[in-house]
């Protein structure tokens, strides 16, 4: 792993990235934050609700590569909250890339399979047309067509169920609902194949080493498929620290109340990552149980 962050780092390349705690951003922080040609900025130094001082930044620093992984990622807020939402996940984005194009930078940015409704019986192709659900997916979709319009070079990666020792996330509230009184229900009919933050990190580092082909939107995950109800019961396998005697219940996503639509297939056609990386994504739980055993040594 760290082997291509120590590539990267011997290209001498400056690189300016955007979100520093959050669960991608903590990655890059860990792997390449001491760095003298890396600034790594978080919201209090680039807050993107004030976008307009994001050029200056870019003008000063002048990196080659410009990786943001900052973002509105609250789905259910994001609803009640669209315009905040529009502003970090569009509008500023849109002046990333515009400044990127400005100083010949490359943009490197995240987008989500939430860009898509999930009616899909297959997997999801980059070239399908998306059509979100919820104003999350609205909005980081608006960001990605504002990134291809702007004429800069980038790569998009749409990632889809995003997994890290940092942050908020799915193994971490079931670590702490596992050691909780009651019995737990999670949905069994959305499907996806979780990836950690560290391959994300990786896959992003190998492209930049190899010099990969710029604007082109990828569409990044592992292979498998799983649902949450039995990711669930995965991360209650492997845990140790938990009480065995909660019972995790199957519910359909018509039962479970939420404010954001949520897609039933998220999906990824992995085929044009795995040419130009020339390597096949790992299996889900390849990826992921390394984790899931890291996490629950801290509970
Ligand atoms: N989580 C998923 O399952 C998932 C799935 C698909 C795609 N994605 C995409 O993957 C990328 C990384 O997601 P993540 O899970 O790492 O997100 P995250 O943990 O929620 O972190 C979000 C980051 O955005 C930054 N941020 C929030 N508001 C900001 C503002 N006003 N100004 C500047 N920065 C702000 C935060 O800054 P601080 O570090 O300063 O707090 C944080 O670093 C995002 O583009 C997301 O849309 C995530």
């Amino acid at each position: 792993m760290t082997n291509y962050f120590n590539k990267l780092l011997r290209k001498n390349h400056k690189i300016l990235i955007f979100g520093k705690y959050g669960q991608l951003g903590s990655v890059f922080n860990k792997y390449l934050g001491k760095n003298s040609n890396v600034l790594q900025l978080g919201r209090d130094d680039a807050d993107f609700l004030y976008s307009e001082h994001l050029p200056k930044i870019i003008r000063e620093f002048n990196p080659k590569y410009i990786i943001n992984t900052s973002a509105y990622t609250d789905v259910n807020g994001a609803e009640s909250n669209p315009d905040i939402a529009n502003e970090i996940n569009c509008n500023a984005v849109k002046i990333l890339a515009q400044a990127s194009k400005m100083n010949n930078s490359t943009l490197i940015h995240y987008s989500t399979d939430y860009v898509f409704d999930g009616k899909k019986k297959t997997k999801y192709h980059s070239s399908d047309k998306p059509n979100p659900r919820n104003i999350y997916g609205k909005t980081k979709y608006e960001g990605e067509k504002r990134i291809i319009e702007s004429g800069c070079d980038f790569f998009i990666f749409r990632i889809s169920w995003l997994i890290s020792e940092f942050g908020k996330n799915f193994i971490k509230t079931i670590l702490t609902k596992l050691n909780e009184k009651n019995d737990l229900s999670i949905v069994n009919d959305q499907i996806g194949s979780p990836i950690s933050s560290d391959l994300v990190a990786e896959i992003t580092c190998k492209i930049i080493i190899n010099n990969i082909k710029t604007k082109k939107l990828f569409h990044l995950s592992t292979q498998g498929e799983v649902s949450w109800y039995d990711f669930a019961l995965y991360i209650s396998q492997i845990a140790r620290n938990i009480n065995k005697n909660i019972i995790i219940n199957p519910i359909k996503t018509s039962k479970y109340p939420s404010r954001a639509f949520r897609p039933k297939n998220s999906l990824f056609d992995l085929s044009e990552i795995e040419t130009v990386i020339k390597s096949q994504m790992p299996f889900w739980k390849d990826d992921i149980t390394p984790i899931i055993k890291k996490l629950d040594l801290n509970f």
